[in-house]
């Protein structure tokens, strides 16, 4: 495991520092750094006493908890087990009766700009009809249902009714290919799927059903009773007698009311897929009770949402972001939200600062990648920039996914923010249910590129490889030391890999987040340095280099090796590169062009569009060790256009390293 040294570096370089003004400090829910520590001193006293609190004031328990943290079978962590309660009462039945019924809980702007509201109430009304249509259909509690659904208000819905009676969701992403979306089908053994006809990008019309009878058609899914259809617009797609039904059409037969079904703290209340170190993608468990708690609380803490916030969270439901601050979070703190539908730059790229004009928008979060293509975009054509919108309705700002750039976090600041609004860099993960580290508006002063410090009760830290802390302005390992209650609860189906992944016995039974990172010598300000593991980021998305290598070796016909690294790149952050050998002599010219492409959209189809490599090198052979071992960190150096400047005497094959350092 190595930390970049680049990264080190510019955190000892950064020191500009914002600090919140005092009316920001004076109207906040944590109001000031004094604030902030007496929340840490509270977590520090009294460990359970302080989750124990917060479970209590931010959660509507249906039976209450008498227990709080069980850690009889670590790393196998309990929290309020004996307690029930269901997430989607705590989302929308909270409400009803308080002046929150009325409020618009979803402003959803469609792709084309169309806008569609509902309250509370309605939504309420809509979940409990769709939860109905599914029990009548035979789904139940612990079933598990996949759903495969673009950013719309159904979306939301289908999440929220699975679990109003008790299943347990997988969202995956709707730009995954047939292929990903039977592997998780068949990983989760669901028993439905819910999907859209179609789904809108862009101003095209993409599908989403054929893609789900492909997925279907590659076998394995028996366990699918139904398919249910979103029809998003109008155009028809195939239907399967006897599986296959109309989303509107099945709840029209419904009534709007349906009684929550109550589950304990620990029910599953999704699984998400994420990518890891392996070519198999892991299904992240999340709980009920202690992943619901954090949603809601990172609301107050990370966003000090007020009663009159409109607040837009741009992730998809299809990502961790996209449940915990569109399908979750929000709801349960009887938010007003905006679910945009669309891509930035349609039908210009100023589409994000004219919506947040259009509703007034108050808190905005969105990934680093987005901001610094809407950055080069306004830089190429002033009929884009920011500036011709009135985005004074703003207070906050948020940014997660990847590492912020000091010089992207600056003109978010300056351009979006117009240096009124705090921006809070949260760094968090699919596996930790919510936030980790990150500013609080109204207490941390900002430096930018950097997380800043943890949320109170969260004990994130900079280990060594043996676990030992490591001193400031050392690079090392982020881990966090004790169990919290919106921790990944395993991986669905397998526990050793859970245990093996996160819980290393080298680490002291710390959680391993799998980033490394630096905390400044001042300030003790967290900056991660990006993964030490063999995930990549591309454009905020996970993407695990084993999972593209087998992609690429299962086209037997062509390849006969693969290995794939990641090179920093301006805008996505990180780019995919494949190093190929084929089972034919080394192509060059167009030869080389056509089969890159023919890999690139191979990939596509295996896994999906955002796992295409930026680039495919070809060689006759990859630069090995005499015991066979691919040297990755070689890989890295020629990627990035480097001179190799390790060392190469245990290289069985050197020359093929000239082959490799060209593009085709
Ligand atoms: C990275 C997304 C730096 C990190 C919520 C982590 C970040 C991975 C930040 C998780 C941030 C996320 N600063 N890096 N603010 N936020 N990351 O599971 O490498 O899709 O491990 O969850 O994204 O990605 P995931």
């Amino acid at each position: 495991m190595s930390v970049s040294s680049s990264a080190v570096q510019s955190t000892l370089v950064e020191n500009r520092v914002f600090e919140p003004s005092a009316s920001t400090v004076a109207a906040a829910r944590v109001s000031g750094m004094e604030a902030y520590h007496a929340l840490c001193a509270e977590a520090e006293r009294d460990y359970e006493g302080f989750w124990a609190r917060l479970a209590r004031e931010q959660l509507v328990w249906h039976k209450p908890f008498t227990q709080v943290l069980d850690e009889s079978n670590k790393p196998f962590y309990k929290w309020f087990q004996d307690g029930e309660l269901n997430a989607s009462a705590n989302c929308l039945d909270r409400h009803i009766g308080t002046p929150t019924e009325h409020k618009t809980a979803i402003i959803f702007e469609a792709d084309d700009g169309t806008v569609t509201k509902v309250t509370y109430k309605e939504l309420l009304a809509k979940v409990s009809q769709f939860a109905n249509a599914l029990k009548a259909m035979g789904v139940q509690k612990g079933d598990r249902v996949v759903i495969y659904m673009p950013m719309t208000i159904e979306g939301v819905v289908a999440m929220q009714a699975c679990v109003r009676i008790g299943a347990t969701h997988s969202v995956v992403f709707g730009g995954f290919s047939a292929k990903a979306l039977q592997e998780r089908i068949q990983d989760a053994g669901a028993v439905a799927v819910i999907t859209a006809n179609y789904q809108m990008r862009g101003g095209k019309e993409l599908p989403l059903k054929a893609i789900v009878d492909e997925g279907l058609a590659l076998g394995g899914c028996d366990s699918i009773k139904n398919v249910v259809v979103f029809q998003r617009t109008a155009s028809p797609c195939n239907l399967v007698a006897g599986r296959d039904v109309l989303m509107h059409e099945v709840m029209a037969a419904q009534s709007s009311v349906c009684a929550p079904e109550m589950v304990g703290a620990e029910h599953p209340l999704f699984i998400l897929y994420t990518s890891g170190s392996t070519g198999k993608p892991k299904g992240v468990q999340h709980s009920t009770g202690g992943y619901l708690l954090w949603a809601r609380q990172t609301m107050d803490w990370t966003f000090d949402l007020q009663p009159n916030d409109v607040f837009w969270c741009t992730a998809d439901i299809g990502w961790v972001t996209g449940h915990s601050y569109v399908a979750y979070g929000p709801l349960a703190a009887g938010a007003t939200q905006i679910v945009f539908e669309g891509v930035p730059t349609f039908p210009h790229a100023g589409r994000f600062w004219q919506t947040i004009e259009k509703h007034r928008c108050t808190i905005f979060y969105t990934a680093p990648t987005a901001i610094r293509s809407l950055i080069k975009a306004a830089e190429t054509d002033a009929k884009v920039h920011p500036k011709n919108w009135d985005l004074t309705s703003l207070r906050l700002l948020g940014s997660v996914g990847e590492p912020i750039n000091p010089e992207a976090w600056m003109w978010y600041y300056r351009n979006i923010g117009g240096e009124r609004c705090p921006v809070v860099d949260t760094f968090w993960q699919t596996e930790t249910g919510g936030h980790m580290i990150t500013p609080l508006p109204g207490a941390t002063p900002l430096v930018p590129g950097s997380c800043t410090l943890p949320l109170p009760g969260i004990s994130t830290a900079i280990v060594d490889e043996m676990g030992n802390d490591v001193a400031n302005g050392q690079g090392g390992i982020l881990v966090v030391k004790k169990p919290w209650p919106s921790m990944i609860r395993t991986i669905w189906g397998d526990p050793q890999r859970f245990k093996k992944s996160y819980f290393p016995e080298e680490l002291k039974g710390y959680y391993l987040a799998g980033d490394g990172a630096v905390r400044s010598e001042d300030r003790g300000y967290f900056r991660i340095t990006g993964r030490i593991d063999d995930v990549l980021n591309v454009s905020g998305h996970r993407m695990g280099t084993m999972e593209i290598e087998s992609a690429l070796v299962g086209k037997t016909d062509l390849v006969a090796e693969a290995a794939v690294v990641g090179r920093p790149d301006d805008l996505t952050g990180e780019a995919i590169v494949a190093f190929v050998v084929l089972k034919r002599p080394v192509p060059t010219g167009d030869e080389a062009k056509a089969l890159a492409t023919e890999l690139r959209n191979w990939v596509a189809k295996e896994i999906g569009p955002i796992a295409k490599p930026k680039e495919i090198r070809f060689g006759e052979n990859l630069p090995k060790t005499r015991s066979g071992k691919i040297m990755r960190r070689l890989l890295r150096s020629l990627a990035k256009g480097e001179a190799v400047t390790q060392d190469t005497s245990t290289l069985e094959n050197p020359h093929i390293l000239e082959q490799l350092a060209k593009s085709n």
